[in-house]
């Protein structure tokens, strides 16, 4: 069994119901992909990297779970409008130009329905991240969507050779 990611299960522990269907944004391997399905969740994974994506369908293979896994573009998501009422970002905006991140909160609005939620979790280890992602920079990355920043918190998380800063925050979506 897989150590299971302990931000996302606290996160949908604290939910009046567990969301129908989510979203996970650079599924990487797809440990939080497989963790969702395997609450009964419908669940799509996506990350541009066919190598990622290979080692995530195998994960989800042994742990006997389905899955849409998609190639593709967090800045343009081939998804329905409405469709997710979860997308989960753990350690993919980093990833994503500060230039392009209202795109992405633009796309992510786009297919969250009302109502709907955005989880990130990311760390801010200076010099590591391309793009480290603050909370200044999350909430600036919502202004002129219908995305609203419900809260953030910081917390330290334990690598192999120091303490991570690290941020949860949950956005919701009007
Ligand atoms: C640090 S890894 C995190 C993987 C996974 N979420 C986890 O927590 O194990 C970041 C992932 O984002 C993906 N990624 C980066 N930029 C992306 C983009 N623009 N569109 C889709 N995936 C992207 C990478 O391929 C990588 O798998």
């Amino acid at each position: 069994m897989d150590a299971s990611p302990a931000e996302l299960a606290g996160f949908l522990a604290g939910g009046a119901e567990l969301p129908q269907r989510a979203l996970d944004l650079g599924c990487g391997t797809g440990a939080d992909a497989v963790f969702l399905a395997e609450q009964g969740i419908e669940t799509s994974g996506l990350d541009m990297s066919t190598t990622a994506l290979a080692l995530a369908k195998e994960r989800a293979e042994r742990h006997g779970v389905r899955i849409e896994w998609l190639q593709g573009d967090v800045l343009q998501l081939p998804l329905e409008d409405g469709c997710m009422d979860l997308v989960l970002d753990r350690g993919c905006l980093h990833h994503v130009a500060v230039s392009d991140q209202a795109t992405y909160a633009t796309e992510v609005a786009r297919v969250l329905r009302p109502g709907g939620t955005l989880l990130v979790r990311e760390m801010n280890v200076a010099g590591h991240h391309a793009h480290a992602v603050s909370e200044s920079s999350l909430r600036s990355m919502v202004e002129r969507t219908p995305l609203r920043v419900r809260s953030i918190v910081s917390y330290a998380t334990a690598g192999s050779d120091r303490v991570h800063p690290t941020m949860l925050a949950v956005i919701d979506r009007d």
